[in-house]
Parts: structure tokens; sequence; C-alpha cells
């Protein structure tokens, strides 16, 4: 039902709508997560993919379609206990900010992917790999296509616990498409065949993680960031926010979980968007495809 009132909301300005509506449109769902749909075609399969939009105050629009003009994209990878709704994805984190904090919602400029990971995710206990394949569709095909048109050479990867993981296989998997990388509390099942691929792509990577994460211990974060310097990645490219605590997540079920909620600290933190928005693509256009990584 939420999901056909979103789409209802994207079709309720036509086509040809005139200047007039398309700006009371955007004055109602900028600032707002919106839920959409986007049809992917990965490898001849078609693919649904759920997704929470926000677009950023900078977009206007024209013909009843929002125009970001080059707005940086950033996509967020939520954790497992995520998967399959948005109800604790939007208790939480960067979409809770962007939803509840209007002083940080305002000057957010990041056009901003929330793609939904459906329930068997939690099952496997991974983002799924036809899944991540099915936002970069969305990225290059729909978010930094005409009209929206976010700035291909600055789009951003983010993800935490499970998303980490899953940030982590993604970038490893398709590095061009993504001017850096962050991430939260994640972990990996096997650091050097992902710290070969982002070396070699020369990816930059920030790494977040408190100290007293009872959840996904910090020895995973150590272990990436270790694997990198040894690789040789440039520390112009390589940064790791190792927090000596953290609290649980916000939400009072999860509470005890304490050191976990690290993405609480960073997703305030206006430094991470900076360090982010340090880095861009070279040669944007080339080098998109997918190369996956040998099974485990
Ligand atoms: C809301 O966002 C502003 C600006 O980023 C920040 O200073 C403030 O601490 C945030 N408040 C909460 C409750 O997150």
């Amino acid at each position: 039902m939420l999901l056909a009132a979103g789409l209802l909301l994207m079709a309720s300005a036509p086509p040809n709508a005139a200047a007039a509506d398309t700006h009371r449109w955007l004055r109602k769902h900028r600032g707002q997560l919106i839920e959409q749909s986007f049809e992917a075609d990965v490898d001849g399969r078609r693919i649904t993919l759920l997704y929470e939009l926000f677009l950023p105050n900078s977009c206007t629009g024209v013909n009843g379609a929002p125009m970001c003009n080059k707005a940086p994209v950033l996509v967020f990878l939520h954790g497992r206990g995520e998967s399959g709704s948005y109800d604790v994805t939007n208790a939480q984190s960067l979409p809770w900010l962007l939803l509840k904090n209007d002083t940080f919602s305002r000057d957010f400029p990041f056009i901003t992917a929330v793609p939904q990971c459906p329930s068997y995710c939690a099952e496997i206990n991974e983002w799924d790999a036809l899944v991540l394949r099915s936002i970069s569709a969305l990225v290059l095909q729909h978010l930094t296509s005409s009209p929206i048109g976010g700035d291909r050479a600055r789009v951003y990867l983010s993800g935490q616990s499970m998303g980490g993981n899953g940030a982590w296989l993604y970038a490893a998997q398709q590095p061009h498409l993504f001017a850096a990388v962050g991430v939260v509390c994640g972990y990996t099942h096997g650091s050097a065949p992902i710290a070969k691929r982002l070396v070699a792509s020369q990816t930059a990577v920030l790494v977040c993680h408190s100290a007293d994460d009872s959840v996904i211990p910090v020895a995973a974060s150590d272990e990436m960031v270790q694997a990198l310097t040894n690789r040789g990645h440039p520390p112009s490219l390589l940064k790791f926010i190792r927090y000596e605590h953290a609290p649980g997540p916000p939400m009072p079920e999860f509470s005890s979980l304490v050191g976990h909620g690290s993405y609480e600290l960073l997703f305030r933190d206006p430094a991470f968007y900076s360090w982010l928005l340090e880095h861009r693509l070279q040669n944007a256009d080339t080098f998109t495809e997918w190369h996956s990584l040998p099974t485990h």
C-alpha cells in the first residue's frame, strides 16, 4: 500500500505538467524519503528494486520531473535487521536523520538512495549480488541520467553492519562505479581478495568501527585496514575512524547492542561527507562492469 502510494506520488506530476505543478511536487517531496521502485535488467533477469529516494534542496524540476543538476549521489546499504521493510531502517542512522532532523536534511547535498534488501537477505545474512547489481542499474540509468542528472563522477557508497559487508563486496566487484566508499561496522569473509581489488582500482575507502562493538568485533575492520595498508593503498585513499565507545542502536529493543551504533556517530559528522566529496572518479564513463569475486 505504501509502495503504491510512493509510485503514485512520482507519477502524480504528468510528463507535461506545468512548471508550477513540478514546483508544488518538489516542495512536498524534497527533504523526504520517497518510496520508489526501479525495474532493473541484470543479465537478462528482471529485478524489482525497492528503494527510498532523498532529493536535496538543490533539486529543481521541469516537465514534472526532478532535476538535480550534477548533485552528488550517495547509496546507503542497511543492516541485516532492516531487511524487507523500512520500519527499522528509518528509525536509525542516516535515514532517520534525513526523515526526522530538518536541520540535517535541509543542507544535505546528496541525492540519496536507500535500497531495500528483501527479507531473504536477513536469512542469507548478505546483500544479494543481484540486488547490488540492480542498484548499479538504478544509479547509471536513473539517478545519474536525465532528467535527475546526478554527478556520475561523484557517486558514493556507504553501508553499515551487514550493509558494511555489502559495501565491501559491492565496491570490490564494481569499483569504478564509486568515487569513494564508507564502510561502517562492517566485516568480510576474507580480506585479501577485496583489498587486492580496491588497491588495483585505487578506490578511496573510509572505514569506521567502534572498539566496543558488541555485535561485529572491531577486529573485522582492523583486518581490512591492515590488508589495504599491506598492499600499499595510499594514505590519501584510506581513512580509519576507530571510536573507543559508541552507543547501541537508538531503538529501545536493540539498545543492549552497545558499541554497534558507530553509524549514529559517523553519519552525524560533517567531516565524513567532506571526506567523501574530496574524491571524484576520473574516467567516470568507463569501466563500470561487474567483476564477480571468486565464491567462497
Ligand atoms: C540535527 O542535525 C544537526 C545538523 O547536522 C545537528 O547539529 C544536530 O545535532 C542534529 N540533531 C539530532 C537530534 O540528531
